[in-house]
This record gives structure tokens, sequence and C-alpha cells, in this order.
């Protein structure tokens, strides 16, 4: 490798702001011959992680050239067998970015060791991250050089925004939850998921969040309070919650197929000659647009997943009366439990495919503090090469 003049430092939100999201502009991630999304910072670079409990953003100079950047957040979360308690402290890299004229000089490398410091000094016990299955750079430099294994494959749904209301069934009743009994709903129903944030307070309590949705049938005579009054729930029930990533931060297409924007362009043609069919309408890809985030997906119940799908209605008839004309999707992230019924979230929650992606590929790595410690070890071990026990719990300030 040749010698590189190369310093690591913490981000400087005055002197590196504009340079970062100048950076952010010029990568792409993932295959060129597909189309993606650029995430628009709106001038805060770091916004996508400001609402972790710690986090740090690093930056890589030469000769005072911004060449590369890196994020890590800290926090606890669920993760089974892991004393004490089954709780971890998981640090999670994401946002690496290196000057495309600049790139397999290890830049990305150094970040990358540098944000494991970091975590080593706080003494975090996982490292993990997210990627695109077919983003080799991602994989060959975390799976081959990092030694990260995959672990859980969700899948994000995506759902267009439409200008009308979306009619939900009348046997169904939804309501709003306070924060104290959505808190209380989500450490007796989902603290058992993989990465349940220990902190679900914080998130609950954060300004983006819109709220927390439960939904039963009428059927039911379900009058008391979800979760007071005796801890009581209906028979069947489903709740989530919403967070206003457009908020913070703007998606925006940086790149599409012939085939895509042809078919993006007809679809709003046919949309406008033909408005009583009702169709989605597609988002305009490239403008930036905002999104609404649902998280905490959770259902029980016979029918439940018809639950969970009116309050996906719900949702998104919020969006759709938003005063934000800017939200134009509705995103979501589930699964990643294959003996579990969250996979079939999937049939529930409305998406487009053409949207979507069916498999997030999360990759972990046992920090060096905890390296070889048998607890450690064999907490890896159950989380890398067997089934899930239970469904991906997705962190809305990871998206
Ligand atoms: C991924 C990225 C950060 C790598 O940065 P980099 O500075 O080029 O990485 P390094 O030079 O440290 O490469 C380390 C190793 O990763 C692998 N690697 C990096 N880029 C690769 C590529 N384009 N194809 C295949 N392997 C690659 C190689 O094994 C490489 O080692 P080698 O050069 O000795 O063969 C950079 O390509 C990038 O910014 N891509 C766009 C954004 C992105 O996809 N980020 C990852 C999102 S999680």
């Amino acid at each position: 490798m040749e010698e590189l003049k190369l310093r690591i430092r913490k981000y400087e939100v005055e002197s590196d702001g504009a340079k970062v999201e100048e950076l952010e502009r010029r990568c792409e991630v993932g295959p060129s011959e597909r189309v993606f999304l650029f995430t628009d910072t709106m001038g805060d670079p770091i916004c996508r992680i400001r609402n972790s409990p710690m986090y740090i953003m690093l930056v890589a100079e030469m000769d005072k050239e911004l060449v590369g950047v890196i994020q890590g957040s800290i926090k606890v979360v669920t993760i089974h067998n892991h004393p004490p308690k089954d709780l971890a402290k998981v640090g999670y890299i994401l946002g690496l970015r290196v000057s495309p004229n600049h790139r397999r000089r290890g830049i990305g490398s150094s970040l990358v060791v540098r944000l494991e410091e970091w975590f080593n000094s706080n003494d975090v016990d996982y490292a993990y991250m997210a990627t695109e299955k077919d983003n080799i750079a991602s994989k060959r430099i975390f799976m081959e050089k990092f030694t990260y294994t995959k672990f859980r494959t969700p899948s994000i749904l995506v759902n267009p925004v439409n200008h009308y209301d979306l009619q939900i069934s009348s046997n169904i009743e939804i309501s709003r939850v306070k924060i104290e009994q959505a808190e209380y709903l989500y450490r007796r129903f989902m603290s058992s998921f993989e990465f349940f944030p220990n902190d679900i307070d914080n998130i609950l309590r954060n300004k983006l969040s819109l709220g927390t949705f439960v939904a039963n049938f009428k059927e039911d005579h379900f009058w008391g309070d979800f979760g007071s009054n005796g801890h009581q729930v209906p028979n069947s029930w489903a709740m989530l919650s919403v967070w206003n990533s457009g908020e913070i931060f703007k998606m925006r297409l940086g790149k599409a197929t012939f085939s895509c924007l042809l078919y993006t362009k007809s679809w709003c043609l046919i949309d406008k000659i033909f408005p009583c069919l009702k169709l989605p309408t597609l988002p305009d890809f490239f403008n930036p647009f905002g999104f609404y985030f649902m998280h905490g997906v959770y259902h029980e119940g016979p029918f439940s997943g018809k639950l969970v799908r009116a309050l996906c209605q719900f949702v998104h008839n919020m969006a759709s009366k938003s005063k934000d004309e800017n939200c134009k999707i509705i995103v979501t992230e589930v699964g990643g439990g294959k003996d579990n019924n969250n996979n079939e979230l999937n049939h529930y929650i409305p998406h487009w495919k053409l949207l979507s992606c069916p498999e997030d590929l999360w990759c972990i790595k046992v920090l060096k503090n905890h390296q070889g410690t048998t607890t450690t070890t064999n907490t890896f071990h159950e989380l890398t090469k067997s089934p899930p026990r239970r469904a991906l719990f997705v962190d809305p300030r990871e998206v």
C-alpha cells in the first residue's frame, strides 16, 4: 500500500459540514447499473446519528482535502444469552464513504479501524453494520478484511403515499396510546426481540416520534386502556410507532435505469389521465422527499395481521394529510427471524416490490476487548450460526 499522509480526526460542524455533504453527493452506494437513493442531510451531515445515546463522526483528510467519512453510534440492546440479563453494548457503523479518486488506498480501512478503536474505548461488545447484499466493495471490506459475519437479512418495505385516504375496515378501532403506555407495551411484548433498544423511552419521547398506535377489533369489546388497568390487552391486537425521518433528512434519486424512468413517467401520466383509478402515486424521485419510518410493529391473536394492515393504512392517511407535503413514502424494516411469525409481516404491510429491498444484509463482529471470552463467543455463535429466535427490532435512529 502506498504511503499516505492521512489524518483521521473528529468531524467539526463549522468547517466540515459542506465538505462532507459534497463527498456524499459524489459517492454512489451500490452497484452502478441500478437505481440508488441519495440521502440529503440538508446541511447537517451528522443528523442520522444525532438522536443516538452516543455517537461520533470521523473524517479522513489528505493534504487538507476531505477524502473520507464514517459514522458510529453506541447503545445497549437485547442480545440473547449475553450476560447480564441478555443486554449488550453494541456499536453501529454507518455512512462509510471514500472519495472516488482516493479509493483502494486503505482510507476506508483506516476509518473502520479508528471507529472500532472508539467502540473499544467505550467497552462495546459487538460492532455491526448493514449493507446491500450486492455492494461488493462494502462486503469485501467488512466481511473479508474486518471479519464481520452475516447474521440477519431483514426486509426494507417501501410504500408510496397517495394523495387520497385509504379506507380502513369499519370493524377496526385504532387509537393513540400515551408514551408511558407505549413504553410499557414495548417492554412487555418486544423486549425479547433481538436488538431491542434498552432506551426505548428515549425513542418514544423524541421530537421525531409521531406516536404509538394500537388497533383491535370492535367486536372484541375492549374498553380499557391498552397496557393500563391491570395491564390488559384484547385477544387480537397490533401496535406500531411512527418516526418522522423526513424532518431530519430527505431522499433523492441518484440515477435510474431507462426502464425505471419510463415506468415512473408513464405511471404518473396514467394517474393524471385516470385519477378515478386511484393508482398509488409514485413519489417525484428527482426532488428531495421525506418519509415516515414505522417501527416496533407487533401483533398477536387471531387475524391480527389485518390489524397491522389497518395500522399501515392509518399511517398512510396520516402522511397524506400531513402538513409536510414532502412526505412521499412510508418505510419499515422487519423480519430477520425465520422461526417466528414476524416474517409474515411482509404480507400484511403494504409495499411496492419495485421500491423495496427484500434482503438488507446485517453483519456483526465481536470486538477486541471481548474476543475469546466464553460467553461472548457462545453468544456470537448463536447469533451467527443458529436461526434467530425472535425478529429484529429496527431502531428508527439508525435509518
Ligand atoms: C466501500 C468504500 C468505503 C471502500 O473504501 P476504500 O478506501 O476504497 O477501501 P480500502 O482501500 O480500505 O479497501 C480495503 C479492502 O476492501 C475491499 N474493496 C474496497 N473497494 C473494493 C471494490 N470496489 N471492489 C472490491 N473490493 C473492494 C478490498 O478487499 C480492499 O483491499 P485491497 O485494496 O487490498 O484489495 C468505498 O468504495 C466507497 O466509498 N464506496 C461507496 C460508498 C459505499 O458503498 N459505502 C459502504 C456502505 S456500508
